[in-house]
């Protein structure tokens, strides 16, 4: 397709479960769609982009049991709010919808048939684990138990975290359901398979000719030289979904609906008209077709679901666009480092949505790379790139042109031509970069333009011209043109990525709104208004405020204790304690511990158990809230300090007896205290 012809495209996102807040590293595959979006529209291009929120499966299920709400209840606010993010961060969606709708139970079920007529549907009966308490089969990853290869307790049913031995939740010792405690019975049931294993050469022939990254083809190219399983697509009650017609007690799996939301997302946005929706879904529909996903949803994306298009008649993807993970400060975000934010708390302390697109543009190439979010980084970039470099353009040269000029640019400048030619090799390596997603690449080559615009401007020096002559200060008008010229070039190029700023630039360049096609004319002779500041710096006391506002408390057995206002203190460390006397601290018995054995909690986030030797003393049980420092195996024989004679406290998961003693900034990592070696259980530390 040349390039310009105008392409019809339809364009998704992947739909966020409906259980609870967006997060940063939501956002980054969002940001990335609605800046890929933008940029077509702004090409000329027509896109329809929707999303919609994922709301079926036994998590959502027992969340909203939990919540003591039916699943419409815990759904309806989750989608609403995940809806405002999406606005306040400038994703803008045409429709936003649910999986749990009419139009998705429709084509949900319209799918399902049409596999089921032509010979892709398979009855099996199979032995799943069943739940006697709770009265309900479990999922794998609701059964734990024992490592039938090392023991370890409460293993996952599908691989062992200590040994890393794989096996099935079947191999399990003493496996124990985590949503009763009880032992798991094994049930006969009848399930529902999608025969993936007759669709090896469809699903082949598909990739062949997707827009797909080699490194993800490489991927998904491995899956398809072993043996593809046929896929189970069905759930017994109870369960939050969609019945299959006809069967009763069963549900379709969460995920033989989602990717079905896509399209029932688009009817509803196309107003329930059917041929419309089918004029893009259908077989030789003359609409691309891309989905914006992560890597962890690679094989539904890229093997089930054309898989299933295919096996219903109807039109496979285009492409995929596959984003890594978001990082904080280098390493996976943390609650109880303050680095695991809500894409609400960012927009709470006041930060600009905008910024963080830019910094998420700058740093995406289309391979799936994770991405890192070093708030420093963040501040500087932002402070530099947009403030210092593109934004500083305009405000420089307004205050000349007003002061100077009555706010009107010359009718010609100087070297009209040099700047065309710049900008139109500028030009061509922006939109490869958008249109290849290697948003990185578009956004150096904007600040290399911005940063020569900035050293003419400061080499040409018109604020000193402005005070000579006649044909100096006309000099220095052309010299504002030619600048504000840039400018204007500069924000139809990051329009993709800053859209309210750009809107905002629009206004004050008294502009319609740009389009690509805009890139070859010039603003001459042309009134602008008087300048406001379109963009200010980032104050790192927001970065604080944010990192602070999601910290989450750690358990109170390491919890050092800290007043909440010194975490705000810019040096991190807590104020000085009041002095106590020797005898205040006489009262507090340390001793030295030996862990004896440290194990996780069901049900705790932050705590681990700690069983453990104070020699004289006995045995302790001690829950401390380090587990996200400490895997248990490595605890175990280790010596450290605990407070001996701290009065039990009976906590939610049991009593404990003591607390360990940890290091720590505020409610950051805790570093556990430990003796010299040669310390034994029970000795007294004074
Ligand atoms: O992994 C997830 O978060 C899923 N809710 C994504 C679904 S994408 C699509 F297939 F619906
Ligand atoms: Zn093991």
């Amino acid at each position: 397709m040349s390039a310009s012809a105008t392409r019809k495209l339809f364009v998704t996102n992947a739909l966020p479960y409906a259980n609870g807040p967006l997060h940063l590293g939501h956002l980054v595959g969002y940001i990335q769609g609605d800046i890929w979006v933008r940029f077509q529209r702004m090409c000329g291009h027509e896109v329809t982009y929707v999303c919609a929120d994922d709301a079926h499966g036994t998590p959502i299920m027992l969340a909203a049991e939990k919540a003591g709400m039916t699943p419409e209840e815990f759904i309806a606010p989750v989608k609403t709010a995940h809806a405002q993010d999406f606005a306040d961060f400038h994703v803008a969606f045409d429709h936003y919808h649910s999986t749990h709708s009419e139009e998705n139970r429709e084509l949900s079920e319209r799918i399902y048939a049409a596999l089921d007529r032509h010979g892709y549907i398979v009855a099996r009966e199979i032995e799943q684990a069943y739940d006697p308490v709770k009265q309900m089969f479990l999922p794998d990853r609701y059964i734990k138990g024992a490592c039938p290869n090392c023991g370890t307790a409460d293993q996952y049913g599908d691989n062992c975290e200590n040994c890393g031995w794989t096996y099935s939740p079947r191999d399990l010792k003493s496996p124990y359901s985590v949503l009763s405690g009880a032992a798991p019975e094994w049930r006969p049931s009848e399930h529902y398979f999608f025969a993936l294993s007759k669709m090896q050469v469809e699903i082949r022939a598909w990739l062949d000719g997707a827009q797909v990254h080699d490194s993800v083809k490489a991927k998904l190219r491995e899956w398809l030289d072993a043996e593809l399983k046929d896929w189970d697509i069905s759930r017994d009650a109870p369960y939050f979904g969609f019945g299959i017609p006809g069967k009763p007690g069963k549900y379709f799996y969460v995920w033989l609906d989602a990717p079905i939301g896509y399209f029932a997302s688009l009817l509803a946005y196309l107003g329930g008209d059917h041929a419309r929706l089918d004029a893009v879904i259908g077989a030789g529909s003359g609409y691309e077709m891309w989905h914006f996903i992560g890597k962890d949803i690679i094989n539904f994306h890229g093997l089930f679901w054309p898989a299933m298009l295919r096996g219903a008649g109807l039109r496979q993807p285009t492409g995929l666009s596959v984003n890594g993970y978001l990082t904080v400060d280098g390493a996976k975000m943390s609650k109880s480092r303050g680095t695991f934010i809500k894409a609400r708390t960012y927009l709470d302390v006041g930060l600009n949505p905008e910024y963080l697109r830019y910094y998420f543009a700058a740093k995406l190439g289309a391979g799936v790379v994770d991405i890192d979010l070093n708030l420093e980084d963040f501040v500087a970039r932002v402070n530099s790139d947009l403030v210092g470099k593109y934004v500083n353009i305009a405000s420089r040269c307004a205050a000349l042109l007003h002061g100077h000029f009555g706010g009107r640019l010359a009718a010609q400048f100087d070297d009209e031509e040099g700047l065309r030619q710049r900008y139109h090799g500028g030009d061509t390596a922006i939109r490869y970069g958008y249109e290849n997603r290697e948003y990185g690449l578009a956004a150096r080559e904007i600040m290399t333009l911005a940063d020569e615009a900035n050293g003419r401007l400061q080499s040409d020096a018109p604020w000193s011209l402005v005070k000579g002559g006649e044909a100096e200060r006309a000099r220095a008008h052309r010299i504002c043109t030619r600048a504000i010229n840039e400018f204007r070039l500069l924000t139809l190029y990051l329009k993709p990525v800053l859209p309210r700023l750009a809107r905002e630039a629009e206004a004050f360049l008294g502009i319609a709104p740009l389009q690509w096609a805009d890139a070859g004319k010039l603003l001459l002779d042309h009134p602008i208004k008087p300048y406001h500041p379109l963009a200010t710096r980032i104050d790192p006391a927001q970065i604080k405020a944010m990192v602070e506002a999601s910290k989450e408390d750690l358990g109170p057995s390491a919890k050092p204790a800290q007043p909440a206002a010194a975490a705000a203190d810019a040096s991190r460390l807590p104020p000085p304690a009041a002095p106590i006397s020797i005898d205040d601290f006489g009262k507090i018995e340390l001793r030295i511990a030996r862990i004896e054995n440290a194990e996780h909690v069901e049900g705790a986030d932050k705590l681990l158990k700690l069983t453990l030797d104070l020699g004289e003393l006995g045995k302790r049980q001690v829950f401390a809230g380090i587990k996200s420092q400490y895997a248990p195996e490595t605890l175990i024989g280790r010596l450290t300090v605990v407070v001996a004679n701290l009065a039990p406290r009976k906590m939610r998961f049991g009593l404990s007896e003591g607390m360990v003693l940890a290091a720590s900034h505020g409610d950051g990592r805790p570093f556990l205290l430990a003796p010299d070696a040669g310390a034994e259980p029970g000795m007294r530390v004074k």
